[in-house]
Formats: structure tokens, sequence, C-alpha cells
């Protein structure tokens, strides 16, 4: 599929079995959320672009490269995405945080806008939205609605699990959004959860359920 990369190292791939298992308690699967984000969050960033500067290292005078352009916004999706951020800002220290709050409606599955704050100025910045899961697309395809509405032209999706059908979904919408996940998984089932998934990202995270 275009523009999706599946993160196939094998460290990602044995923590996201961690993470499926139904038997992990809730603080095994924030951490193993964590450990996953970043994998995910370094390939994600493979192409933020660089330019050189002149320093001076102990020994000689070096053009070496260094990040350009305005400090990019790592946006989670409420709830779950929050769950991301700590580790994106792992990898991104500087990088802004916005928020946006959507919640699937449970008979329609359509995603429904609660809460949005983003960074003043941000029409020039690379946004990188992040939500665990991926699944009819819904979610993803209205939040980036809400970027390109106020004119963000460079946004990322970052995520741990996604459905065919989300990807597909995304594309059709917003074909030049990147997407990386830790899997690609089956299918929806008719509740709009993934097989095999995970289950409820947020209420396994928050201990909700
Ligand atoms: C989940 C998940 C995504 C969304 C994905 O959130 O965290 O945001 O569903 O589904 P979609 O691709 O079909 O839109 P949910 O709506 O359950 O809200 P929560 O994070 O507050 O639990
Ligand atoms: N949201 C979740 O948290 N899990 C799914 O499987 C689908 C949507």
């Amino acid at each position: 599929m275009k523009n999706f990369h599946e993160v196939t190292h094998p460290l990602v791939k044995h923590k996201l079995s961690l993470l499926r298992d139904k038997s992990t308690s809730k603080k095994e699967f924030k951490e193993l959320v964590d450990e996953i984000t970043l994998f995910i969050g370094y390939e994600a960033t493979k192409h933020l672009p660089l330019t050189t500067k002149t320093i001076k290292t102990p020994i000689e005078t070096f053009e070496s490269p260094f990040l350009i352009g305005k400090k990019p916004v790592i946006l989670p999706i409420l709830r779950a995405g929050t769950g991301m951020v700590d580790s994106l800002l792992k990898i991104m220290p500087s990088a802004r945080v916005g928020h946006i709050g959507l919640y699937r409606n449970e008979e329609t599955l359509e995603p429904v806008l609660y809460y949005f704050k983003i960074p003043a100025n941000s029409k020039d910045r690379h946004f990188f939205i992040c939500d665990p899961m991926l699944a009819t697309g819904g979610s993803a395809i209205a939040a980036i609605n809400q970027l390109k509405k106020r004119g963000i032209q460079t946004i990322t999706f970052v995520c741990i699990v996604a459905a065919p059908e989300g990807v597909r979904n995304l594309h059709q919408y917003h074909p030049e959004v990147e997407i990386y996940a830790a899997n690609l998984d089956r299918e929806l089932n008719e509740q709009g959860y993934i097989l095999p998934g995970l289950g409820d990202a947020g209420d396994r995270m928050f201990g909700t359920k």
C-alpha cells in the first residue's frame, strides 16, 4: 500500500504481541505503548529536513547537520493518542503538542469532535498525529480535515495497529499522508474493532473497563 509503512523490527513485533495479549496489565500496556512508539516515531521522523551549520569540534571546524524549519507538532487524538506523546517528545524534545478530542459514536462509528487546540502559527509546521488505532479511519480523516481547514499541509499519521479498511479509507481522502504503524492487521469486525487487534486501546491504557 502506497504511503503505508509497517515497522518490521523484531523487537517491535515481540512487544506488539505482548501488547495484544489480554492478560497484559494496565501498567505493562502503557509501558509497551511507550516502547513501541519510540520505534515507530524513529521511522516516522526519518524525512525531517536538515541543513548544515559550522561547528567547532575539539579538533577542527566542521559543517554539521541540524534540523531546519519550525518546530513540529505532536497531535494526539484523545484519549488513547495521549499515551504516545511522551515517547514522541523523547525523540523530538522541542516539538509542540496540540490536542484533538474525537470519539466514535458507538452506533454509527462516526467521529464526533469535542476538543481542538493547536499552537498559533501552525501553518508551516509538520504535524505528527498519533493514535494507537487506525480502524475505520474516520477519526484520522476527521483530524486531518481539521488541520487542512487551517492550511496545514505536512501531516504524518503514527499509529500502532492499522486495519486495511482504515488505510484504504484514509488514502482515499488524504492520499499524500504517510502512515506509520507497527502492524497492518487482518480486518475490522462488525463493531469496528480491529482483528486480531488489541481491544479498546483507551480502556486498556486508562483502566476504564
Ligand atoms: C478509538 C481509537 C481511535 C479510534 C479509531 O478511540 O483510539 O481514536 O477509536 O477508530 P476509527 O479509525 O474507526 O475512527 P475511541 O473513539 O474509542 O475513543 P477513546 O480513545 O476516547 O477511547
Ligand atoms: N478503537 C480501538 O480502541 N480498538 C479497535 O479495535 C478499534 C477502534
